[in-house]
């Protein structure tokens, strides 16, 4: 084997807790999360913000410190794309996407990855933000897959779908497999596919 980094790998290794934005935006990024991903603030100020939607102290924490500016080419600069959020359930997850449609919050992309299907919204300064279903409802299941599948080396980006056309399947009584295995296969494209993954610039 080769001397790189994975021969070095700690025993145990700590886990992924929370992830911390800079706004200029407080009270907005704050207000979507609560709607979007059903963050509530354990603590709240102009300055500093931390919220969580399970048992942690805090998922997401929000930070506006003096002198602080905003982003001249986001979409295109390095740093994170989004943080992700998951559902249980396919029902949960389609559901989710209805009530956000509902509050006119749509996504800027729709992927089904094999591993996870995922819609992609963006905060309101422009951070994207997916929300995912387990392609297989089992993360065990899912980890074989994308370890080994000829499919996902493939297409590691995924196939585009236009959630209504997912609406509509449930509603005619295809089940989560069946429409995960059709939108991979591309039976339910947008009828516009976007040209990149980009973050749409909203600055
Ligand atoms: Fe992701």
């Amino acid at each position: 084997m080769p001397d790189n980094q994975a021969t070095h790998w700690p025993a145990n290794a700590p886990k992924l807790h929370h992830t911390t934005f800079t706004t200029l935006r407080m009270k907005q990024m704050v207000d979507w999360y609560g709607l979007v991903c059903g963050l509530r603030p354990v603590f709240q100020s102009y300055e500093a913000s931390w919220l969580t939607n399970d048992d942690a102290n805090h998922r997401i924490a929000l930070l506006s410190p003096p002198g602080l500016k905003h982003p001249t080419d986001k979409g295109h600069e390095t740093g994170i794309h989004h943080t992700a959020f998951e559902f249980k359930t396919f029902d949960m997850w389609l559901n989710n996407y209805i009530r956000l449609r509902n509050h006119d919050i749509l996504p800027f992309l729709t992927l089904d990855h094999g591993i996870t299907m995922s819609v992609y919204y963006q905060d309101p300064d422009g951070n994207g933000v997916e929300i995912q279903v387990d392609g297989f409802g089992d993360w065990a299941d899912s980890s074989e897959w994308i370890a080994n599948s000829l499919d996902f080396a493939k297409n590691p980006i995924g196939t585009y779908f236009d959630p209504e056309k997912l609406v509509a399947a449930r509603e005619s009584g295809l089940t989560f497999q069946e429409i995960h295995e059709n939108a991979r296969a591309g039976e339910y494209l947008p009828a516009v596919i976007p040209e990149d993954i980009f973050l749409p610039e909203v600055w």
